[in-house]
């Protein structure tokens, strides 16, 4: 018999709703929220409105689309944290109250936990990782490093102590007058660019962590000194100046990455989160693979930023395992908030 799930993503600002069949896709709906892009970045209370305006539309195509009646779903599955709260609070309402409905289980899904078992969606000709392996995640709020056991047992060797990769890319492209999300504006003009152009200091912190914060502070006061005696200095240069950030960033999360797996002799490697959209990033995995003769894992892009796909497919490992999920749960925002409320 098949099992049927529906997954339900709201962290963040992207409404997103999937329905899988086992671990088969049949439908992965995201809906993005355009009223941030006049602020600049993500202003939580219109995220919130903009969810609750889209939960139901996304809830109702994700299910047409996947030709699943409601009444066919076993369980919902549903992001309860890290993420904005007030966003959260919109997915798990919804979904304590579809669940409750249908009389069906509910799920609580780590986001961090489903952007890594995203690479267990079935994908024709793909094969899966195998445990252990190695998992570098790379999103707008975190970044880490795991060695992935099992579906839930992950041991965290490695995160930053600061501000995330994604955050960094997002940072570059404002100062640069990028638009938001920054990072795929960041890759695009990279591409175009000479990343041996501008010198910035390789972040350094202890272990398999990671630390960003100094380089948004060098990339700020280079652009500040330029601009005065050059006020057309961005313009002039933005592709070797996305190109040299972003090189830099890549450098610093292979370093580690690197480290680990020939510390932990482990040489199946996977990428995952916001960032492993990142083309130049993505490339250098591949060829340090080759290399190293590692087996890598690259989530297929419409997997990389958040989507409700990964979150259905954490919530099918976690129904075969019967670890179901409580109506009293409430979302956290923050990792170390989990369980504690
Ligand atoms: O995983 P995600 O969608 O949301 C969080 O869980 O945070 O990641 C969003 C992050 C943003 O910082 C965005 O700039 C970054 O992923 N991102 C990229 C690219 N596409 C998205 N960063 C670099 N290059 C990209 N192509
Ligand atoms: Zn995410």
């Amino acid at each position: 018999m098949h099992t049927y799930i529906l997954g339900i993503e709201t962290s963040c600002d992207d409404t997103s709703v999937a329905v899988i069949r086992d671990n088969v896709m049949l439908s992965n709906i995201i809906a993005g929220q355009d009223v941030h892009s006049a602020y600049g970045g993500v202003v939580p209370e219109l995220a919130s409105r903009a969810h609750q305006q889209n939960i139901i539309p996304v809830v109702d195509t994700a299910l047409k689309k996947a030709g699943v009646d409601k009444k066919q779903l076993h369980a919902i599955a549903y992001t309860n944290g890290p993420g904005l709260l007030g966003s959260l609070l919109v997915g798990t309402s919804f979904a304590k109250a579809f669940a409750l409905g249908l009389g069906i289980p509910l799920i609580e899904v780590d986001h961090l936990h489903a952007h890594v078992l995203c690479h267990f969606l079935y994908r024709e000709g793909k094969s899966l990782p195998e445990f252990p392996f190695l998992c570098l995640t790379v999103s707008g709020g975190h970044t880490k490093l795991d060695i992935v056991n099992d579906y839930f047992s992950f041991n965290t060797i490695g995160s930053t102590i600061d501000d995330a990769a994604g955050e960094t890319f997002d940072k570059a492209a404002k100062i640069l007058g990028l638009s938001y999300p920054g990072g795929p504006a960041v890759d695009k003009h990279a591409a175009m660019g000479k990343a041996e152009n501008y010198k910035f200091p390789i972040p350094k912190a202890g272990g398999y962590d990671y630390s960003f914060s100094g380089l948004k502070t060098s990339f700020l006061y280079l652009i500040r000194d330029a601009l005065k005696n050059d006020p057309a200095f961005i313009e002039t240069h933005l592709n070797d100046l996305c190109a040299s950030v972003q090189k830099t960033i890549i450098d610093a999360l292979m370093h580690k990455l690197m480290k680990a797996a020939s510390d932990k002799g482990i040489n199946c490697i996977a990428l995952a989160g916001g960032v492993s959209a990142n083309s130049a990033l993505r490339q250098r995995l591949i060829d340090e693979g080759k290399k190293r003769k590692w087996q890598v894992f690259i989530p297929d892009f419409q997997f990389t930023t958040d989507n409700a796909a990964m979150v259905a497919i954490a919530g099918y490992f976690k129904y075969r395992q019967n670890k179901l999920g409580s109506h009293k749960a409430l979302p956290y925002a923050r990792q170390s908030q989990k369980n504690k409320n």
